[in-house]
């Protein structure tokens, strides 16, 4: 694994430090990086310099991990998103882009940050979330096959209202927080009510439903 913090191999794509020894000898690349702060700099100039590193490493399948439905949602963060997957297609590396939907530990992790205020604010929107596991386990199926040069859609088994998502925490957790309902004006919410960040037809569905994955975390 290669990041910032790694103990081996130190990489930092928003100056491309490290990425031509961490490369060396490699033959496929997950770029699975993040960062909520100046975004663009990590995952679209950062996705440029990973694939001129990798194009001299002769690399031959790049996969990129994306979020269904990024190209749907005017926001800025699904906006370079989108952007970093157009970098990855137009460029000389074989690729495939794994799409997925939010994961159970982001939905848990925003209620529990909210729940400190003892509300949770629950936007009208329909979400799909998956375990993280679910997902790490298609990107490595699809990082040991041959590249797709397409995008592959990985979603949680169910659709479900934030709304309920937010009621299923609380009863789970037992924390005792008051739902307030959160107009979200504007392109974004149309996009969150009409389910932008689902997929109806997913090429991989993971089976575990929010509320077992919480009760399981909670053992
Ligand atoms: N979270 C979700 O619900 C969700 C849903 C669908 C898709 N995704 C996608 O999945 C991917 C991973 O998301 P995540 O939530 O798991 O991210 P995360 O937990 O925030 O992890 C981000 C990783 O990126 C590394 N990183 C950050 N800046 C870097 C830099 N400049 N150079 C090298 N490495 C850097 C971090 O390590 P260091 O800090 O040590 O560098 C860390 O290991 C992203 O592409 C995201 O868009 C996430």
């Amino acid at each position: 694994m290669l990041s910032r913090s790694a103990e081996k191999y130190r990489v930092d794509l928003r100056t491309g430090e490290g990425l031509d020894e961490a490369l060396a000898g490699c033959e496929v690349v997950v770029d699975a990086a993040n960062a909520s702060k100046r975004a663009a700099d990590t995952l679209v100039e950062g996705s440029r310099r990973l694939l001129a590193a990798e194009e001299k490493a002769g690399i031959g399948h790049h996969v990129c991990v994306s979020i269904v439905g990024c190209d749907r949602v005017p926001m800025a963060y699904f906006q370079v998103k989108a952007e970093q997957e157009r970098v990855v297609e137009e460029g000389r590396v074989p690729w495939t882009i794994v799409r997925a939907t939010q994961f159970h530990e982001l939905v848990d992790a925003t209620f529990a940050s909210a729940a400190r205020w003892r509300v949770l604010p629950v936007p009208r929107g329909r979400l799909q979330s998956v375990a993280v596991a679910e997902v790490a386990r298609a990107v490595a199926d699809v990082a040991e096959g041959a590249p797709y040069r397409r995008r592959v859609d990985v979603a949680g088994p169910e659709v479900a209202g934030i709304r309920d998502l937010a009621r299923t925490w609380r009863s789970v957790t037992g924390r005792r927080v008051l739902p307030l309902p959160l107009p979200l004006p504007g392109g974004i919410g149309r996009a969150l009510r009409a389910g932008a960040l689902t997929s109806d037809r997913p090429d991989v569905r993971g089976t575990t439903r929010f509320a077992s994955w919480l009760e399981a975390e909670r053992r």
